[in-house]
């Protein structure tokens, strides 16, 4: 059954799902890696696409920006559209200074500023973790495209413009990079007893007043698809 932000039909999405935060990344994913791609999506221009890579079904769906978005989108892929493993690729700013311009940051665990999680009503913190089974693949993935990657906590912020200013928080904690998305796809999958990851390349630095140009953010998003899509393979 279709849902109010997705046409698709059941049977339309593969188990695994590549998610990128903009939709034309995903259509350029589908356009340049996989075989056959069919267009599933186009709801509020939200693409997703199904095809194939190395003979294993896969999707590419946008899942947009911060975790409202992400949590709707990936929601439904795994409560409505079957889907079992989600990997969101995505770019980060680094928070600890042994991260990089470019470099990918594999999310291990993801703390946030948002309010997420309130609707579990759970008496404590609870902490957003990704699924063992796709971290380990996406390692050995990134190990044997021998990417610099590192493994490890992320912040999944609800600002991108931030007034408290508190990176240097963070910073203090060994969070590695800052991104918008991962915590509330870590907790649908957790409450949807689903996989989970988030796989990020720094595209800036805030605290260091850094960024990436566009080509080199192109070329590195280019590694870090490649990886995503292997670890796809290795989970299938
Ligand atoms: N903050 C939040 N999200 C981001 C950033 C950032 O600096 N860079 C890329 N995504």
């Amino acid at each position: 059954m279709p849902t109010p932000h997705n046409n698709a039909v059941k049977g339309d999405i593969a188990k695994t799902v590549l998610m990128p935060g903009d939709p034309l990344r995903a259509k350029f994913i589908a356009e340049n890696y996989l075989e056959n791609p069919v267009c599933y999506n186009e709801v509020r221009g939200m693409l997703g696409f199904t095809g194939t890579y190395k003979g294993i079904k896969v999707s590419v769906q946008g899942s947009g920006m911060g975790m409202p978005s992400m949590g709707i989108y990936s929601w439904e892929l795994f409560n409505e559209y079957d889907v079992e493993n989600i990997i969101r690729i995505g770019t980060a700013g680094a928070v600890t200074d042994n991260v990089n311009l470019r470099d990918i940051v594999i999310g291990m665990s993801a703390s946030t500023n948002s309010a997420y999680a309130d609707q579990y009503r759970l008496p404590g913190t609870y902490a957003p973790t990704a699924s063992w089974n796709i971290l380990s693949a996406a390692v050995k993935s990134a190990e044997e495209k021998g990417s610099i990657f590192h493994v490890g906590n992320i912040l999944s912020s609800d600002t991108f413009y931030d007034d408290a200013d508190s990176l240097a928080q963070w910073q203090k904690m060994g969070v590695l990079a800052i991104e918008m998305e991962s915590a509330a796809l870590y907790m649908n999958a957790a409450r949807a007893n689903k996989n989970a990851l988030c796989i990020l390349t720094v595209s800036d630095c805030p605290l260091r007043n850094l960024s990436t140009t566009a080509e080199e953010r192109q070329t590195s998003f280019r590694d870090m698809m490649e990886i995503a899509l292997e670890t796809a393979v290795k989970i299938n």
